[in-house]
């Protein structure tokens, strides 16, 4: 009983909608330089008094828990992946308190938008070692917090937002191959730093970070897939960290998947850094797009430098 199945989601966005239009009317910009560049439409953004990254966390959560039909007592183990706790100490204790989770360690996993995949890789080490049995991994971050609004290159980007998955030990091991990267070299590109005066917005350079992008998600799921013995047609499913669409139709076309195999769902949300891929996973999945023993190729990439990318049958 040591390989993984994967066989819940679960996913959360704040109220308060945030349109290009609306970003238009405070900074230099306009919907179509934001969507023609990007594919982004709207994001949405917590409102501070009501929501938190520990509620969204929380409700994306109990959702992934309740497709698994199982208790949050039966939980042995949280993996909060995040970089905008709400406190620095980690905020996946705070989730396993309003989860009731009673039974489970809880942890946060810091890689910013690899953080899922580096976590779902993290999460499978504990049940293929026969140590845990039901694993909640949650991808949230609230960068809307950390955005600069007044600066046009970087706040047009990003949206707060929580998905998450039940791990569940199983004979079957549906967690079919995976490679992850990190290069700090890099680190400079795209930064939420500590400097003489606390913590700076995010700076990043847009297209150093493109240019890294479309050229290291093919090398990692290229791995992958070599892990899993699968080739490109082999796979029902890509679900890219929701950044930006140029990069997505950039990585499909070099790689040759089908357009329509592309989960895409950036135009609603923005960047939702660690919760992007389970967002959309949670999403195509209660749509009934994705279906039992599809198999899906999920990448991130992002500060770190850090990339990563997993092959996986679903359910
Ligand atoms: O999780 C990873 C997170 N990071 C990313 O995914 C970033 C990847 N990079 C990108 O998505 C793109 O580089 C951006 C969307 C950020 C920028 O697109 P770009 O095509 O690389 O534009 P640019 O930075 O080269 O800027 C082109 C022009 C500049 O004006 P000049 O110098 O040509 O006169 C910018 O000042 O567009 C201007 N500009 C804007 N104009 C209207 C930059 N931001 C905006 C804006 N609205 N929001």
């Amino acid at each position: 009983m040591n390989g993984v199945r994967i066989i819940g989601s679960g996913s959360a966005v704040p109220e308060r909608v945030i349109t290009n239009d609306e970003l238009s009317q405070t900074i230099e910009t306009s919907d179509e330089w934001i969507a023609s560049r990007t594919g982004i439409r709207q994001r949405r953004v917590i409102t501070p008094d009501q929501e938190s990254l520990a509620s969204l966390a929380t409700i994306a959560g109990k959702a992934a828990i309740a497709m698994a039909g199982i208790e949050p007592k039966d939980l042995d183990l949280i993996i909060l992946a995040t970089s905008s706790p709400d406190d620095l100490f980690g905020s996946a204790a705070q989730v396993q308190f309003l989860l009731g989770a009673e039974n489970a360690v809880a942890f946060d996993l810091s890689a910013a938008c690899s953080g899922f995949v580096f976590g779902l890789v993290t999460a499978s080490q504990f049940i293929r070692t026969g140590t845990y049995r039901n694993i909640l991994l949650i991808g949230a971050d609230v960068l809307s917090r950390w955005v600069d609004w007044r600066d046009r290159s970087t706040c047009i980007l990003f949206g707060d937002g929580a998905g998450a998955v039940v791990l569940q030990a199983s004979e079957q091991d549906q967690l079919l191959g995976f490679e992850l990267r990190s290069d700090g070299k890099g680190n400079a590109l795209l930064n939420l730093s500590h400097g003489a005066s606390g913590y700076v917005p995010i700076t990043m350079n847009g297209g150093e970070v493109y240019r890294f992008a479309v050229k290291s998600v093919p090398e990692v799921l290229d791995k992958a897939l070599f892990r899993a013995n699968l080739t490109v047609t082999d796979i029902n499913w890509l679900i890219l960290h929701q950044a930006n669409q140029r990069i997505l139709d950039s990585v499909q076309a070099r790689m040759g998947f089908a357009t329509e195999k592309v989960i895409t769902n950036l135009s609603n949300y923005g960047n939702t850094s660690a919760a992007s891929i389970p967002l959309a996973l949670d999403e195509s999945v209660r749509s009934h797009k994705i279906k039992p023993s599809d198999t899906i190729a999920i990448a991130g990439f992002g500060a770190g430098l850090s990339w990563g990318a997993a092959i996986f049958k679903w359910g």
